[in-house]
């Protein structure tokens, strides 16, 4: 029954600074605050990329210093907002591949994790950078972690979902190489769910047969018109994270709105 918390596209900023008016610091201290008053208990909270809007030191900082707060153990991913090596300079101690990418493997009783660093960078050349991308040396570490699951069950967790989301903005700068993933993916057949960030928008269904979940930020989302071919632009929605629950049949998947949620039932 391993419990994961999920948070993405966390956006962090300098102090002082907001994004369409929201303060991803403040959003996110909501997020743990609620995290450590109900899951305590998780086995790990995963941050799904995307930790700083700028990939300033300084964000990268403040989110360091947030994170001292949180309970539960803390996984870290990097999206396309991020810096690999200005992240890796402030979380010295993040978990990294030999390689030098932020991925790694966590193994529960009952499944296997694994982590994977979809950022299509140095060189940082955006737009182009905002896709994602994994590289041959990436996909021979997934190989290896795929191959060396033995009978556990294996949850991926990537900032770039593998596939379009709908989503014709996002779509244009989502993983650019989705078809060498899923070869890889579908011949070791032990993948059982795939979560992902990037969108800023809960999503959930299948592609090549993998059910895969993919969550709101706790800051600003993606607008609802499909057709909207700018990924810049953002509106103002309740913030939440998800809940992967592992259980003998599969795998159940929450969302929380944190800020919304309310806890006192009443008699409907
Ligand atoms: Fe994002």
């Amino acid at each position: 029954m391993t419990k994961l918390i999920i948070f993405t596209d966390l956006h962090m900023v300098p102090e002082g600074m907001t994004i369409i008016g929201i303060d991803p610091y403040r959003r996110l201290a909501n997020g743990i605050a609620h995290v450590n008053r109900f899951h305590a208990d998780a086995d790990r909270v995963i941050f799904a990329g995307d930790l700083a809007h700028y990939a300033d030191r300084a964000s990268y900082q403040r989110l360091k210093d947030l994170l001292s707060e949180l309970i539960p153990p803390a996984a870290i991913m990097i999206g396309n907002h991020d810096r690999r090596e200005v992240f890796l300079d402030v979380f010295t101690n993040a978990a990294t591949d030999e390689g030098g990418f932020v991925q790694q493997t966590i193994d529960f009783a009952d499944c296997r994790a694994v982590l994977l660093d979809t950022l299509f960078a140095p060189p940082y050349e955006y737009p182009t950078s905002h896709a994602g991308h994994l590289c041959e040396r990436r996909l021979d570490w997934l190989d290896r972690q795929l191959d060396g699951a033995g009978e556990r069950p294996v949850l991926l967790f990537m900032h770039h979902p593998p596939h379009a989301s709908g989503f014709a903005g996002i779509d244009m700068i989502r993983l650019i190489n989705e078809e060498e993933f899923y070869r890889l993916v579908k011949r070791h057949g032990n993948v059982r769910h795939i979560f992902a960030g990037h969108v800023h928008r809960t999503i959930s269904g299948s592609s090549r047969g993998i059910p895969f979940s993919i969550f709101k930020s706790p800051v600003h989302q993606q607008p609802m018109p499909f057709d909207i071919a700018d990924a810049s632009l953002s509106v103002d929605e309740p913030a939440a994270y998800g809940i992967a629950v592992v259980t003998a049949d599969g795998v159940l998947v929450h969302t929380e709105d944190y800020e919304i949620a309310s806890r006192d039932a009443v008699v409907a």
